[in-house]
């Protein structure tokens, strides 16, 4: 059987890329560049699968390209907000995504931001690195103790509740949440966690507030101006799920204002320009996209692309199907 022809959008881990051989006709971006929409579309026309990720903006343009080829997107990363998938049902390509692997290392990001900001491990490290620490005193950098305080999950997936798991259990943190839908009874039980009715009453009651939904149209924006008004006046808001689920402008005029106490991002909307305006504030903890960012999660997340893509080409539905 001829080799399905592949091309991979940006490097994988060395392992994965020995598979992809092994298996397809493969082109690899040997120097990493980030694909141009000609490009993108040039896959389009020229591969029988392409492998993109989620820096990867395809979008209605990208897929009217013609002749179209590729019946699949392997996509490489478990959001898949960055590809328009009512475009790609309509030319008829599959797409399948990279679920469960990246879920404890996102989720220990999560963790890290949560801990930076409230502990403001930042700031703690730039003034060190800058040569100015003038030693211990009993009024120094002073932040918020992180044990016994409320967290506030909105949305309570896999991502959602391994955050639960950290915060809960090993911090002692008692837990609320919202999602649309009700959640399982037993889960409820097990983090002793409470379900409540809104959003906007989660925003009220936690100290902390953890965003674990998907980056959606109807998520854009979703932490306004409005809702971060409803936040206590110490609480401290943490984003690892996508960057437009927060409006920027009113997060920086809440950080400015302190109408909140602080921030941890490790996403931001239009990334990677996060607006400048972030840079000059010391109560925000940046991290640049580094959710599933471990050797053991990326080469899982390349593999999984491509017993996705295999089982695609055997005939069979692919575990992780999208579209
Ligand atoms: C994803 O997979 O969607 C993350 O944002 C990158 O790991």
């Amino acid at each position: 059987m001829t080799k399905p022809k592949a091309l991979v959008t940006r490097r994988w881990p060395a392992p994965c890329e020995a598979r992809l051989r092994e298996h397809f006709d493969v082109t690899l971006n040997l120097d990493n560049h980030p694909l141009t929409t000609a490009e993108l579309q040039a896959a389009l026309r020229d591969y029988d699968v392409v492998m993109p990720t989620v820096s990867d903006r395809i979008t209605a343009e990208v897929l009217t390209a013609e002749p179209l080829r590729c019946r699949i997107l392997g996509n490489f990363g478990v959001g898949f907000n960055h590809i328009d998938m009512a475009a790609a049902k309509a030319r008829g390509i599959s797409v399948t995504n990279t679920p469960d692997v990246l879920t404890d290392c996102t989720a220990d990001i999560a963790m890290l931001l949560l801990l930076m900001a409230a502990r403001r491990g930042g700031e703690g490290e730039r003034l060190v690195r800058a040569g100015h620490w003038s030693g211990w005193h009993p009024t120094h950098f002073l932040g918020t103790k992180v044990a016994g305080k409320t967290l506030g999950l909105i949305g309570f997936g896999r991502i959602g509740q391994a955050m639960a798991t950290r915060a809960h259990f090993g911090f002692g943190m008692p837990i609320i949440f919202h999602t649309p839908r009700p959640a399982p009874a037993e889960l409820i039980e097990h983090f002793s966690a409470r379900q409540l009715g809104s959003l906007e009453a989660v925003l009220k009651e936690a100290d902390f507030v953890s965003l674990h939904c998907p980056g959606s149209p109807e998520n854009h924006h979703l932490i306004n101006a409005e809702r971060l008004a409803l936040m206590k006046p110490g609480a401290i808001l943490i984003n690892t799920a996508r960057g437009d689920v927060v409006d920027n402008q009113a997060l920086i005029a809440a950080l400015k204002a302190r109408t909140i106490r602080a921030a941890g991002l490790d996403v931001y909307e239009g990334e990677p320009d996060l607006d400048p305006e972030f840079l000059t504030l010391d109560n925000v903890a940046l991290l640049p996209h580094l959710g599933s960012a471990t050797t053991e999660t990326r080469v899982a997340m390349g593999m999984k692309v491509i017993d996705n893509v295999l089982a695609f080409f055997r005939g069979e539905a692919p575990p992780n199907q999208v579209v």
